[in-house]
């Protein structure tokens, strides 16, 4: 961000811009900045207002419109980084923004890890992000240095399905499940879950961010499908591979943010599940019926 970019941004901090105060706000500030400063300040400061609802940091952090829909909140972030607690070196796969990101870096930080599980002399963990979109990088970038100041991140402009991830000993993703036209369906996230399930051969501990309407037969014998609240909204399914599933739990719901957990253990009888239909996935082409 420009240093005009940023002073602009910290004049606006604290102000309203809801639709009817922007008019007015656009006008004054272009008699000191371009248009298109002004413009994207204001997009921003909208941005960070709305970002409040996710975040106890927003006003401080920086966030695309596509990157805050999709961004985990701070609860639901600290609750999946708390399994990767004690790991030496994590790779977040579709970083985004940084919502997992930050609190992956903040768990791997933490101090209060017990010392028989710190993978490095000094107590802490690297984390890595890696994304395809420049300017979420960039987000990433500071919103890590503003959430979780002093963590070990690298961050990685990249495809994921071209990276090595040798020497990694934990991996979360959060593939993209939405594009312009709405709602994706599993076997056509971005990369596709079979894709991501696959990461548990090379790096074998896995956590994958799913939409929760998830179809349960597309999860592998021995992972944990955790569906997680807030409150009384559904907001993920989590699905951990065989070495992170809680004490061998197959099923697991988790209501934030009191964290009270409900686990179906591996030997009960899978929970009963609606068969759904048969039906034709409309992201194929052709049309399947075999699409997850
Ligand atoms: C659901 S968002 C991630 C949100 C993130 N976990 C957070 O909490 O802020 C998905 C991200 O995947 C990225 N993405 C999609 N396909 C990718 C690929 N093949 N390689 C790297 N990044 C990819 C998108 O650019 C997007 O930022």
């Amino acid at each position: 961000m420009s240093r005009e970019g940023r002073k602009l941004l910290d004049r606006l901090a604290g102000e309203d811009v809801s639709a009817g105060r922007t008019l007015a706000l656009s006008v004054s500030l272009r008699q000191e900045y371009p248009p298109e400063l002004v413009a994207a300040a204001l997009t921003q400061q909208a941005l960070r207002a709305s970002a409040r609802a996710k975040f106890s940091l927003a006003d401080e952090m920086l966030f695309t419109r596509a990157g805050l829909e999709q961004a985990s909140s701070e609860l639901t972030a600290r609750h999946a980084a708390a399994r990767f607690a004690g790991a030496r070196l994590v790779a977040d796969l579709c970083c985004g923004i940084g919502g997992n990101l930050v609190s992956l870096a903040e768990s791997a930080g933490d101090r209060a890890i017990p010392p028989s599980l710190r993978a490095r002399a000094d107590g802490d963990g690297v984390v890595v992000g890696v994304d395809i979109d420049l300017t979420s990088l960039e987000f990433a970038r500071h919103n890590v240095a503003v959430c979780a100041p002093g963590a070990l991140v690298g961050l990685v402009l990249a495809d994921v399905t071209r990276i090595s991830l040798r020497g990694f000993d934990a991996v979360f993703i959060d593939p993209a499940r939405r594009d312009d036209r709405g709602r994706l369906p599993s076997g056509h996230y971005r990369p596709p879950l079979g894709w991501c399930l696959g990461l548990a051969d090379v790096v074998g501990r896995v956590c994958i961010k799913a939409a929760p309407g998830l179809r349960r037969e597309v999860v592998p014998a021995g992972w944990e499908t955790e569906f997680v609240a807030v409150g009384r909204e559904l907001k993920e399914a989590l699905l951990w591979s065989p070495p992170l599933a809680g004490g061998g739990a197959t099923t697991r719901a988790t209501v934030l943010p009191a964290g009270d957990t409900l686990a179906a253990p591996a030997a009960d009888k899978p929970l009963p599940t609606a068969r759904a239909a048969p039906r034709t996935c409309p992201a194929c082409s052709p049309p399947s019926l075999r699409c997850p």
